[in-house]
């Protein structure tokens, strides 16, 4: 694989931290293939980033291989899409570690998601937890990204990524490409089925909060019966009927029907019917990605020559940005 050098940079990553949900799907993963012609592309597994929290060594190797099979699945194709693991590419720490000594205690402090984690794993504040965001910065900057396609929840590490980037350009001289974040149209947030004013997270200890993109035909429609909702009878998309604002919107995903048009097709049919139908659609509509990625996992070498492909083409892209970065620093570089 290889970039056409006019198209803009889109980086974005997934942690292998846990069953990817439908949330990451519909909200993320699926939009990625509609800007592959436009941009040239390049998702990361963000194996490094997992590790700010404890990960069974076993699961995390397995979710890695998950993780990518996923990506291809969901149809970024390999050849136009660079896909790599980030522990691949060593430029990702050394960078990281640079953008730490530019990077200021306070301004790492007031992220939200270090202060969520710290609380959730009080046990384990570590000081990776702490400097996420620098790693996260040089996995932008490193390919010269113009636009991080993410969720609201990551928009604090993109400007402390853009203000950081900026304050090393002062000193330096134009160095790094500033990027934005970029919130695809038809990017869509997804709730817990369980708690629908929250997003649907794949960490979520509950097993019944979130539709894992693995999940059985049995487990989806179970799933979606139990999905909390409110004490109405009526299908319709309204402020305060957080739980059904959300199957609708799941609905209208995989059927391409507008909220109007669903309310009509559940006039006075009630929720339990409605469920039935969302759950069936999710489970239908995952089935083709579902067995694409059982048709990868079962051909491992494949996937293993995609990732050494992928990480000798990030490492080429990468060493270009990391030797001028320490060309301006003042680090001696041997002829
Ligand atoms: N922090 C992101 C998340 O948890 C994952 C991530 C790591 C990422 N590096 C990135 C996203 C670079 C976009 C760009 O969702």
């Amino acid at each position: 694989m290889e970039f056409s050098n006019d198209k803009k940079i889109v980086f974005s990553g997934v942690q292998p931290s846990g069953n990817l949900t439908l949330g990451n799907y519909l909200g993320a993963i699926k939009n990625w293939k509609t800007l592959q012609d436009e941009y040239n592309c390049i998702y990361c597994v963000v194996d490094m980033h997992a590790i700010t929290v404890r990960q069974d060594p076993a699961e995390l190797r397995r979710r890695t291989l998950e993780t990518l099979a996923i990506y291809i699945a969901s149809g970024l194709d390999p050849k136009e899409n660079l896909l790599f693991v980030q522990s691949h590419v060593p430029a990702h720490a050394q960078l990281a570690w640079v953008l730490d000594c530019y990077t200021m205690f306070g301004e790492l402090s007031r992220m939200t998601q270090f202060k969520d984690k710290s609380a959730k794993n009080a046990q384990n504040i570590n000081a990776g937890l702490f400097t996420y965001p620098s790693l996260m910065a040089a996995d932008i900057l490193l390919y010269k990204t113009a636009l991080v396609p993410v969720g609201v929840d990551q928009k604090q590490h993109i400007e402390i990524t853009r203000d950081v980037a900026e304050r090393f350009n002062q000193i330096y001289g134009e160095t790094f490409v500033i990027p934005e974040p970029y919130m695809p149209k038809t990017g869509t947030k997804i709730f817990s089925l369980a708690e629908p004013t929250k997003k649907m997270s794949k960490s979520d200890e509950n097993e019944n909060a979130s539709i894992k993109l693995l999940d059985t035909k049995d487990a989806i429609i179970r799933k979606f019966k139990r999905a909390v909702t409110d004490s109405d009878t009526c299908v319709k998309y309204a402020e305060g009927k957080d739980g059904i604002n959300n199957l609708m919107t799941i609905y209208s995903c995989f059927t391409s029907k507008s909220m109007e048009e669903i309310e009509k097709e559940f006039d006075g049919r009630g929720y339990g019917d409605f469920k039935l139908a969302v759950g069936e659609a999710c489970a239908d509509g995952l089935a083709p990605l579902q067995a694409e990625y059982a048709r990868l996992m079962a051909d491992k070498g494949y996937l293993e020559s995609i990732l050494k492909e992928g990480a000798s083409y990030a490492s080429y892209l990468a060493s270009k940005t990391l030797s001028k970065v320490y060309r301006k620093i003042g680090f001696y570089q041997t002829k």
